[in-house]
């Protein structure tokens, strides 16, 4: 597995906020946010796979080119590589919930790219169940209305 690095001010676009992020297996690091949206772009999917540990097995072109990393850089990350600070950390409890419960998850989620700025994606996971067990994760993210997105950014800021 990576090991998960500050963001670079030289990868970020224009002005930005510094936020520490504390992650589930207690690593940290300082991520660096614009106000800069890229927009989800039509008729792609971005798809990635994670091992049971969620680290990343399997990134598709559209993820990396919306993740702004190379593909190097993220197999072998973790998913919260895009975490962006305006998540609210409940999202992401009901998602592991889920999953790990053999549920699918499907939810609203704003992604953190590597050049400091985000993008709203509708996400669909899916535990990968073998004989009872899971052998990892897939998801699957679409296109979010601009309805949808605009709901979420304005309820997430509450579930704090
Ligand atoms: C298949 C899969 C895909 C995920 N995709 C994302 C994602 O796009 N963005 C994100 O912030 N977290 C994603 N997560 C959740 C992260 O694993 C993680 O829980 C989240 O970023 C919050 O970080 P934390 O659990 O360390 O607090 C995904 C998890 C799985 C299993």
């Amino acid at each position: 597995m990576t090991d998960i690095k500050d963001m670079d001010p030289a990868q970020v676009a224009g002005d930005y906020r510094e936020f520490t992020l504390r992650y589930h297996d207690g690593k940290q690091r300082k991520v660096l946010v614009t106000e800069m949206e890229a927009p989800y772009p039509d008729g792609r999917l971005i798809v990635s796979c994670a091992d049971p540990q969620g680290v990343i097995t399997h990134a598709n072109q559209s993820f990396v080119d919306m993740s702004g990393y190379r593909e190097d850089e993220i197999i072998g990350a973790r998913h919260y590589i895009l975490r962006h600070p305006d998540m609210p950390p409940a999202a992401f409890k009901d998602l592991w919930v889920a999953v790990q419960g053999g549920k699918k998850w499907q939810g609203y989620v704003k992604d953190l790219r590597k050049d400091g700025g985000f993008y709203w994606v509708y996400a669909t996971v899916i535990p990968n169940v073998r004989n009872g067990a899971a052998v990892g994760y897939t998801s699957v993210r679409r296109k979010p209305s601009r309805n949808k997105a605009q709901e979420a950014e304005a309820l997430y800021p509450t579930l704090f």
